[in-house]
Formats: C-alpha cells, sequence, structure tokens
C-alpha cells in the first residue's frame, strides 16, 4: 500500500490518493482543534464495547491507557498530525495503534468517522455554550449592578436618534439587559437540542454489534442517544441554531457598541470608558479610541456570515452524511471564539463605565425633553390632546426662538400659549419631574428601575439553578 492511501480504507484502492486531492480533503489541520472531545468519545465508546462483551476489560484498559497517553502528547505539542491521515479522528486511531498494536484497531467496531465526528461537535459545543453562558451572566449581571446605581441619573431618550423624553440611564441599560435575558433563553434553549448522542448510529443504518447506546451517552453526559441514525450523522441544525443564536447576540452587542461609541464622542459625552478598554491615535495625540466597541461592532458581520455558511452548506444535501458537512466547523468554531471574546470584552467593560451626569443632564434639558408632559399636563386639566399638541408646539417654537428650555420659561410667558397653565406646571416641566411620573412596571421612574433590577437580579439566579 502506497503512503499517500490512506491505511483506513486503502484495502479497495489501486492507486495513491492524488496529493493535492489529499491536501484538499483533509481537515486535520482545522479538526485537531476536536482532540479532546475526540479521546473522551472514544474512552467511553470503549467503556461501553467492553460492558457489552465486544471487548475485553484487558483491551479497554488498554485503549484507554494509548488514548490518556495521546492526549498528553496533544497537550504537551510532541503530536506529529498527519495530514495523509486526513482527520482528527484517523491520527489518533493511527498512533493508538502504532502504540498498542492490533487492540488499538479494535476501537473503531461499531462506530464510524461519521457518527464519531456528529458526537465530537456536539461534545465541543455543549462545552462552548457552557463557558459562554458563564460570561453571559457574569456581563448580565454588570449590567444589573449599573442600571442599579444609576437608577436616578437622567439622561435623555431618543427616538430617531432625536431627543425625545428624559429617562433613567439605570433604565436605558436594563433595555440591554432585557435584550440579554432573551438570549441567554436561547442559549440554553438550544443546549437541549445540542445534547444528545448520536454515536451508535454508525455510518448511518446503525450497527450489528450489541450496542448499548444508553451507556454511552450517559458516560458522556449527554440527556439521550438521538432516535434515528440517519438523521443523526447527517443533522447540523443544532449548529445552526447556536450560530442563529450568537448572530441575534452579536447584533444586540453591535447596538450597545454603537450607542457606546456615540456616547463617548465629544459631540455627546455622556460617558467614559477607562483607558484600559481604548487605544490612541499614532497621529492624533489627543484621541483616545472606543476600540473595544467598534471592534464588537465589526465582527457582528462575521458571525452574520458563519449562519449564512452553514444554512447554505445544509440546504438540499440529501441524507445521510455527506463530506459537505466536513465544512461545518471552521464557521461553528470563529462563532464560538467571537462570541466568547465578545461577551468578555463586554463583561469587563460594562461595569467600568463612568457616566458623566452632569453633561447627560444637560443633553436631556436642551432637547424639549419634557414637551410631553406638558401636553400631559394641559389634558389633565381638560384641553383636548390635539389642542395640548399644538400649544406645546408654540411654546417650543418661542424657546427655540428665546434659547430657553420650558422649565426655564416665566409662568407669564407659558400664559401666553394657554391660560389653563399655572404655578404646578414646574413640577411636571423638570426632568426629575417628568421621569419619576412614569411609575409603573417597565417604566422609567427610578423606584421602578431599582425594582426592575431586583427582579432581573432573581430572575438570573433562577437561570442558574435551572441551567
Ligand atoms: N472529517 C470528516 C468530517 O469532518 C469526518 C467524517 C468523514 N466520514 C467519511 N465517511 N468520509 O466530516
Amino acid at each position: 500500500m502506497s503512503q499517500a492511501t490512506n491505511q483506513s480504507w486503502g484495502g479497495r484502492f489501486s492507486e495513491p490518493t492524488d496529493a493535492f486531492v489529499a491536501r484538499f480533503t483533509a481537515s486535520v489541520n482545522f479538526d485537531q482543534r476536536l482532540a479532546p472531545q475526540d479521546i473522551q468519545g472514544s474512552i467511553a465508546h470503549a467503556t461501553m464495547l467492553a460492558r457489552v462483551g465486544v471487548l475485553t476489560d484487558d483491551e479497554r484498559d488498554s485503549i484507554i491507557n494509548g488514548l490518556k497517553e495521546i492526549q498528553g502528547e496533544i497537550e504537551r505539542g510532541e503530536f506529529n498530525w498527519s495530514v495523509p491521515l486526513e482527520d482528527v479522528h484517523m491520527n489518533i486511531e493511527a498512533r493508538l495503534t502504532e502504540k498498542i498494536g492490533i487492540t488499538g484497531k479494535k476501537l473503531h467496531t461499531g462506530r464510524s468517522r461519521n457518527d464519531q465526528v456528529a458526537t465530537d461537535i456536539r461534545l465541543f459545543l455543549r462545552d462552548e455554550i457552557d463557558v459562554i453562558e458563564v460570561e453571559l451572566k457574569r456581563l448580565r449581571e454588570g449590567m444589573i449592578e449599573l442600571a442599579d446605581r444609576e437608577a436616578e441619573t437622567i439622561m435623555p431618550g431618543f427616538t430617531h436618534l432625536q431627543t425625545a423624553q428624559p429617562v433613567t440611564f439605570g433604565h436605558h441599560i436594563l433595555a440591554w439587559q432585557e435584550m440579554l435575558a432573551r438570549d441567554h433563553e436561547r442559549l440554553l434553549d438550544c443546549r437541549k437540542r445540542v445534547n444528545v448522542l448520536p454515536l451508535g448510529a454508525a455510518a448511518l443504518a446503525g450497527t450489528t454489534y450489541p450496542i448499548d447506546r444508553h451507556v454511552t451517552a450517559e458516560l458522556l453526559g449527554f440527556d439521550r442517544p438521538t432516535e434515528n441514525s440517519l438523521d443523526a450523522v447527517s443533522d447540523r441544525d443544532f449548529a445552526i441554531e447556536f450560530t442563529s443564536f450568537a448572530s441575534i447576540l452579536l447584533m444586540h452587542l453591535s447596538r450597545m457598541s454603537e450607542e457606546l461609541v456615540l456616547w463617548t464622542s465629544a459631540q455627546f459625552d455622556f460617558i467614559d470608558l477607562p483607558d484600559r478598554f481604548c487605544t490612541g491615535s499614532s497621529i492624533m495625540p489627543q484621541k483616545k479610541n472606543p476600540d473595544v466597541p467598534e471592534l464588537v461592532r465589526g465582527k457582528t458581520g462575521r458571525v452574520y456570515g458563519h449562519l449564512m455558511s452553514l444554512l447554505t452548506l445544509m440546504k438540499s444535501q440529501p441524507l445521510a452524511y455527506n463530506k459537505d458537512n466536513q465544512e461545518d466547523k471552521e464557521p461553528l468554531f470563529d462563532a464560538v471564539d467571537t462570541v466568547r471574546d465578545c461577551l468578555k470584552a463586554f463583561a469587563d467593560m460594562v461595569p467600568a463605565i463612568e457616566p458623566k451626569k452632569a453633561s447627560m443632564y444637560e443633553a436631556a434639558r436642551r432637547g424639549f425633553s419634557t414637551a410631553t408632559d406638558l401636553a400631559d399636563y394641559l389634558v389633565r386639566k381638560g384641553v383636548a390632546f390635539r389642542d395640548a399638541h399644538e400649544i406645546v408646539g408654540q411654546s417650543v417654537a418661542y424657546g427655540l426662538k428665546t434659547e430657553k428650555d420650558l422649565s426655564e420659561m416665566r409662568l407669564d410667558e407659558l400664559k401666553q400659549f394657554s391660560v389653563t397653565i399655572e404655578q404646578d406646571v414646574f413640577e411636571v416641566l423638570t426632568l426629575e419631574g417628568s421621569v419619576a411620573a412614569r411609575n409603573h412596571i417597565g417604566g422609567t421612574a427610578p423606584n421602578q428601575v431599582r425594582a426592575a433590577a431586583q427582579r432581573a437580579r432573581e430572575a438570573l439566579s433562577a437561570f442558574k439553578a435551572g441551567a
């Protein structure tokens, strides 16, 4: 047999694989990342085979010891990855046979690389989901505490990016937190469908050996074996589901990033980000750039790209396994890495946001942000809303001309537009009065923000218990 022909399947071949084809079809350069899961899966498989009598206990022990040594070689960087051996699975199996002889070849009894790779990816993704979840919780906690601290801090709320009504900064941060709470639910929901064992499906139809898939599932911490062998080896919708979670999460982080970038600008001047999250410019000495949020915003694009890659990869694939599926790994790996890093960046950065309260307050004061409060005041005094809208519009026009906010006008100035206006109008024209008046669940009043932060805290710890 020629060296270039893979020893695992070379039996029926009469010439070696073309060197380019060997390189083109190999996945070892990227799927070696799955080595820990591949070994973990093989140990469970060998354990199960011994339990049902397909392997002797001695064979099992020799396989497990050999695999553990290989794990050490890989961790120490001593493992010699071979492209002619195609992928992580055959590299490890070939090394096992090299180390323990003929018994190494028995490990593959009752399985195929098709169910093996599906198992490896699911193990990998499940463990990464758990790491990602820790970062997501940390970020949510940071937001809840920031919101609680800033429950009374006033800023302008926007629609169309124009000053609309005053809100509290804590309320704004809790809006972010709500987005992440839904992402968190999506992640844990996705985990349920990831955590199912394909091993035992073998190439596509199952195996003639008396395997016990419940044993393997339990050894690997899977909730249950998959129901259908054809589906088990071909399905990658769990990876699509994860990347759609990732895309929605990154979409949310990109929105927060955009606001952080705007807020740190001299024009907004709403917050400061500590220097450790920023970099300077090599030409403009005065610059302090919000690189971290900018980069998170930018990384959203690659995650959307991975979602499109995986959706398109699976489109129209006939059952069961097709080599196309080898292309699932790089998008998934990069989506996982990007999500983890972006969440870590945000979880570190959010608690360090320093609101510039005076500047936010001034911005809210400048934009006639209590105009709706004046209209509501008139309605309470019996004026029809349409008329109130007109009266307030005229007051704002006057304010623009005289460069005065509504709260800075004298009573006689306001009375030009409606005689209904009395001294008590000033209670609603202040920013504090405006936010305090929105005093219901979901409203921006400081006591509502504190109560919402407390509910969010409780919901988050319930997540911890249920995860
Ligand atoms: N490297 C392959 C993959 O990632 C493993 C499964 C290959 N199976 C096969 N019959 N060629 O999908």
